[in-house]
């Protein structure tokens, strides 16, 4: 089964850009950060510290993920309620943050990415898909982009939404998750080692698109 590996920080632009290679390349488009965040606002909304592992752990059983895929893409739902908005906000992805460093969580979430990329081709983009998740995919690619060009994006997004900010605020905290991520003890954001590097400090989303698509085309060929 082809599977995509997509791994790296915070706002390298994984989720849209994985999003359009699915499309192209006929893959399922997983965005495992979605799983994070749903089981950072059900503990959020239990009235839960996310933060705490002793509070979070034992609830864990309770939390009933479900993905649904369709070519608009992935939907998350916890229960019978569609959260694929809800878990956007600033309070839930804090929240995912602290969860996702608690190995409990991750590996309560393991079993549920695997099955899925053992059930159909899919692009699967995240922090440790290449490293933990997918050890053995076909094709891993580590998206990378300088904290100040993805800063910048964000920046642009958040003004566009009407949301007041300043940029270095969001340059701020553009590397605040970077260090958080890639200082947890579990499953900590890395290049895999035979993961090809994409930096897009330079390229537009549509120069993103094309390098990643050249770089899986290529791949694709020597697999097949
Ligand atoms: O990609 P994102 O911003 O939606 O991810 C939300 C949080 O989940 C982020 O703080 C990192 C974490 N995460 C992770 O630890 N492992 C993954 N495979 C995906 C996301």
């Amino acid at each position: 089964m082809i599977a995509v590996a997509l791994d790296g920080p915070a706002g390298a632009g994984k989720s849209s850009i994985a999003k359009e290679l699915a499309k192209r390349f006929s893959l399922i488009h997983v965005d495992t950060g979605a799983l994070y965040r749903a089981v950072g606002l059900y503990m959020l909304r239990q009235g839960l510290d996310p933060a705490d592992g002793a509070q979070v752990i034992p609830r864990l059983p309770e939390v009933q993920i479900t993905l649904k895929f369709s070519p608009e893409g992935q939907r998350i739902f916890l229960g019978e309620e569609d959260v694929s908005e809800a878990i956007r906000t600033p309070e839930a992805s804090r929240a995912s943050s602290a969860v996702s460093a608690i190995p409990e969580v991750r590996a309560f979430l393991l079993e549920q990415q695997r099955k899925l990329a053992r059930e159909n081709p899919v692009i699967m983009d995240g922090r440790d898909i290449g490293t933990v998740v997918l050890p053995d995919a076909s094709i891993k690619i580590f998206l990378t982009a300088a904290p100040e060009a993805r800063a910048m994006r964000r920046y642009k997004e958040l003004m566009a939404k009407g949301i007041d900010t300043d940029y270095d605020t969001v340059l701020a905290e553009v590397k605040e998750r970077d260090y958080r991520d890639s200082h947890r003890e579990t499953a900590p954001l890395r290049q895999a080692e035979d993961a090809v590097l994409a930096d897009t400090t330079e390229l537009d989303f549509q120069g993103s698109v094309e390098l990643l698509a050249s770089i899986i085309g290529e791949k694709l060929n020597q697999v097949r």
